[in-house]
């Protein structure tokens, strides 16, 4: 009799792994595991892709992105564009914006399906060693088992007492991104990335935006004169910035207004009414009902769950990989996370979390993006640095984008090895990549400086910014 026939056949419910959590975290790890020859599971309660692709990143970039065109053709004139009639249909540019989520979900259930990775919608739990209660949309539940687990839970949005979410005026990011309509007004609780990014867009939409910010300043974990140019535009834009701000209360007015009850920094009561409220202050691990005391796992005092380099949990066999394991809560460190996470499954022998940095990127106008220490850090741990800055308002390509505002800065150590570099300027977001390829290979200003940067463009700002840090500025007199 042959060897196979005598195997009995495979438990269904038993793989490899279990990745809970389909998003770009959970969703990565399961590729890379299927890819490795794991039979692997994802499980995800909602859409593939997760907050980042269903109602985070990827549509907050669609509205940015649409809300700007708008503002630049009603801009125009003074570059010969005269637009009449320019208006905005809200609908359309929302249901434009959950097509690119549509499209790009469908794309992660086309690679899993690519990489013989299974997917089941429902909600998970641990329920014991090496065992997940998946309970389904019709509220059946299945039980599945697994030999390694990886928690890809993500984060939600913080609610604060007096604010509690309800879809109508007191909205989460999500429902943020999903209006029927632009409101007149609008209050955004929490100078952060959220509110400002999502306060740019309703702000050239045309809305009245009020920045409410608890700390002295917009944006408090960059340093200063990199968030000012922020500041300058979005004032100019028409938002209004009220920094040293406690939002304590709401109350709905007789015609379905929000009021708000703030208190100013000298303790003085302030009131304001508007439309809409948008709560950004911050987001919350999702460890809750993981049913981690089932296997023994218990979160952090924040609700975090602690993992070593190889994201493994103080559990043997179940690993923890992006927001839900700590900050920054940021997509391409979750999918690094979930990369590693699957080589350690697979036996990849020195697997470990080992980046030089993680970029950092705001989506504001201008945007700003940053690797390594902020200059106030770097400033304050007394290391002895050299400091090389370019503005855009100098570059030739940036003032034929219109776009002139910010400046390249780049922070080396006494022998010119790249420690930090900040961009607040147009496209920072893309420039940030050679900066955290910079860093990644240990780059000197020398090396940037001795690269031949391609005429006209905006990443001659970082040539710029390195010459200067090398002692031999080009463009701007020292
Ligand atoms: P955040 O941490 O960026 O900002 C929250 C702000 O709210 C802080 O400035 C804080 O001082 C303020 N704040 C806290 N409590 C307050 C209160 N009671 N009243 C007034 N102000 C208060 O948080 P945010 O904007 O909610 O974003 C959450 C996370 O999502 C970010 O940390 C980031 O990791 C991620 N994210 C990343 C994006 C990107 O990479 N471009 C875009 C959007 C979100």
């Amino acid at each position: 009799m042959a060897e196979s026939a005598k195997t009995p056949p495979q438990d269904p419910t038993l793989y490899d792994a279990v990745v809970i959590g389909g998003g770009p975290g959970g969703y990565v790890c399961a590729i890379r595991l299927g890819q490795a020859g794991k039979r692997t599971l994802v499980i995800e309660r909602a859409k593939l892709g997760g907050v980042c692709l269903n109602v985070g990143c990827i549509p907050s970039k669609a509205l940015i992105h649409a809300s700007k065109v708008y503002k630049k053709a009603k801009d125009g004139a003074a570059m010969g564009i005269i637009a009449a009639d320019l208006r905005v249909d809200f609908a359309t540019m929302v249901g434009w914006k959950d097509a690119i989520s549509g499209k790009l979900s469908g794309g992660i259930a086309h690679l899993l399906k690519g990489n013989k990775v299974e997917v089941m919608v429902g909600s998970a739990k641990l329920a014991g060693k090496g065992r997940i209660a998946v309970t389904l949309a019709d509220g059946s539940v299945q039980t599945v088992q697994a030999k390694d687990i990886v928690l890809a839970t993500g984060s939600s949005p913080i609610e604060i007492p007096g604010f509690a979410f309800d879809g109508k005026g007191i909205l989460d990011s999500t429902a943020a991104l999903s209006l029927s309509a632009i409101p007149a007004t609008m209050a955004v609780i929490g100078g952060g990335v959220i509110g400002l990014e999502l306060g740019d867009v309703y702000a050239r939409l045309g809305c009245k935006v009020t920045v409410i910010e608890a700390a002295e300043r917009i944006l408090p974990f960059f340093d200063a004169d990199v968030v000012r140019p922020v500041e300058q535009k979005q004032k100019k834009l028409g938002i209004q910035h009220l920094t040293s701000h406690k939002a304590e209360g709401s109350a709905y007015t007789a015609d379905g207004k929000v009021n708000l009850q703030l208190r100013d920094g000298k303790g003085q009561p302030v009131e304001l009414t508007v439309d809409k409220v948008l709560v950004a202050v911050g987001r919350r691990p999702n460890s809750r009902d993981l049913g981690l005391e089932t296997v023994g796992l218990k979160a952090n005092a924040r609700g975090f769950i602690d993992v070593d380099a190889q994201l493994r949990t103080q559990v043997a066999g179940i690993y923890a990989i992006g927001d839900v394991v700590g900050n920054p809560m940021l997509a391409h460190k979750a999918s690094k996370e979930g990369e590693v996470a699957a080589e350690v499954i697979a036996g990849v022998p020195g697997a470990a979390m080992d980046v030089a940095c993680i970029p950092n990127v705001v989506y504001t106008d201008p945007e700003i993006a940053t690797v390594g220490p902020t200059l106030q850090e770097l400033q304050a741990s007394g290391k002895a640095i050299k400091i090389g800055k370019f503005g855009f308002g100098a570059l030739g390509r940036a003032m034929t984008a219109n776009a002139g505002e910010g400046f390249a800065r780049i922070i080396t150590d006494q022998t010119g090895l790249i420690l930090a570099v900040q961009v607040v300027g147009p496209e920072a977001s893309e420039l940030i990549a050679q900066a955290g390829l910079a860093v990644e290979m240990a780059a000197t200003a020398e090396d940037l400086a001795l690269t031949v940067h391609a005429h006209p463009t905006l990443a001659e700002a970082m040539l710029e910014a390195a010459l200067a840090a090398t002692g031999h500025p080009l463009h701007q007199l020292n």
